[in-house]
């Protein structure tokens, strides 16, 4: 059985989607050993006690500086010892000190389509520019902001779509389906990190397009 965590921000839609995913075999003989969160007020929180899995609140408040949490949080994994660590809305900047001591094992999800918005308000942006597509990207983590291989990309034409809220709706339906999946592919190994980029088993090349989601 392998382990994963998951560190959350916020409202943890993706946390129950993966959760879900674990219950009915789309992800498969994996447990979610512990849900972090860096936020004590975090909705997701709830959800996860709801769902009876553990949590553990790390707030960075408590922390005078982003070395002396993440060295905290390193601490806190470490002693969980998962196999996978999944980022699902989790807003916190990483430093080397927290992406060298899980090289390879560390999954983020990103509301766009990399190396396009990173950060912030992806979704206003994605408005604002008039863009045709908008997307999200999941990627291996390493010290560069939003910027570690990419393994997987879901994408949507924004057509009607004026408001931010109505787009996030949408992109997080892609979420939903994509992460779970990808996880499941990245715990048995049949997608490996590597420096060069994401090393993909044969049965995962449809992957490496970016796939399109009628919503
Ligand atoms: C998700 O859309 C995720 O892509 C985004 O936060 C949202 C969290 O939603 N992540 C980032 O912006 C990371 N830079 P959730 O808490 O409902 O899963």
């Amino acid at each position: 059985m392998k382990k994963i965590v998951v560190l959350i921000s916020g409202s943890g839609s993706n946390m129950v989607a993966i959760k879900n995913a674990i219950d009915n075999g789309i992800i498969s003989d994996t447990e979610l050993s512990c849900v972090i969160s860096n936020e004590p007020e975090a909705g997701g929180i709830e959800k996860a006690q709801h769902l009876g899995l553990p949590t553990q609140i790390l707030s960075h408040k408590d922390f005078k500086t982003r070395e002396m949490f993440d060295e905290e949080l390193v601490a806190v994994i470490k002693n969980i010892n998962p196999d996978l660590i999944i980022l699902a809305g989790f807003m916190r900047i990483l430093t080397s000190i927290f992406t060298s001591a899980f090289e390879g094992k560390i999954l983020n999800i990103h509301p766009s389509l990399l190396p396009k918005y990173p950060g912030l308000h992806t979704h206003e942006s994605a408005l604002k520019n008039d863009d045709r597509e908008h997307g999200i990207t999941i990627h291996f983590v390493t010290e560069e902001l939003d910027g570690g291989p990419i393994i997987a990309q879901g994408y949507l034409v924004i057509g009607d779509t004026k408001d931010s809220k109505s787009l996030q709706q949408r992109i997080h339906q892609i979420e939903h389906d994509l992460y779970p999946k990808i996880i499941n592919e990245v715990v048995a190994n049949n997608i490996v990190y590597s420096s060069q980029g994401t090393i993909y088993h044969p049965s995962c090349q449809n992957y490496q397009d970016k796939i399109f989601y009628a919503l």
